[in-house]
């Protein structure tokens, strides 16, 4: 099966990325990502077995804090044609996340990440040519929880499932 780690937004976040979504006028045969798909990818996985699935549900609880990260700007990746939303500043707790995440991953054979960790949210897909946007008014997400997210994909599109899901640690209040 194959597998990834993910945040998923509240009501409120995902209002303001379908906003922000709306916003965009795509080319044709473009296709917006269905509201409940929208997702950080915190850690990709890739295809694991089921005692691979099985090990990997069992590495929370995380020991990692809750934090806030400000999605401000479009892009819109040409190769794999798509347009995402893009933080221009990754805060600190994401990306000690994101190295936890692979340090669990390493230490169970699974490590593989050719990519450098860019976190942005997927909007739209089969986007061959840059959408006609408006600016973009940015948005905070703060992120609570980790998901363990089992992916399927098929010519409809990707179907996620939530196998686990983590707490992250109450953030610190402001000043301390
Ligand atoms: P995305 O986060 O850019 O949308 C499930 O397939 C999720 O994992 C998708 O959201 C996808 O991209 C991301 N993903 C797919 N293949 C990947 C890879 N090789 N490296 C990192 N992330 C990947």
């Amino acid at each position: 099966m194959r597998l990834f780690f993910a945040a998923f937004p509240d009501g409120d976040t995902r209002r303001l990325i379908a906003s922000a979504a709306a916003a965009l006028v795509l080319g044709d045969g473009a296709r917006l990502v269905p509201c409940e798909n929208y997702h950080i990818t915190l850690a990709f996985v890739g295809e694991v077995s089921n005692p691979q699935a099985a090990s990997l549900r069992a590495i929370g609880p995380l020991d990692a804090p809750a934090f806030t990260v400000r999605f401000d700007t479009y892009e819109h990746w040409l190769k794999s044609e798509v347009v995402v939303l893009a933080a221009s500043e990754c805060p600190p707790a994401l990306h000690d996340l994101h190295c936890k995440l692979y340090g669990e991953l390493a230490h169970h054979d699974l490590a593989s990440d050719p990519r450098p960790f860019h976190p942005h949210v997927t909007i739209a897909r089969k986007t061959a040519q840059a959408p006609v946007q408006q600016a973009m008014s940015g948005f905070l997400w703060t992120v609570t929880a980790v998901h363990l997210v089992r992916s399927v994909r098929s010519s409809a599109g990707s179907t996620y499932t939530v196998l686990d899901r983590w707490s992250l640690l109450d953030k610190p209040a402001r000043g301390e």
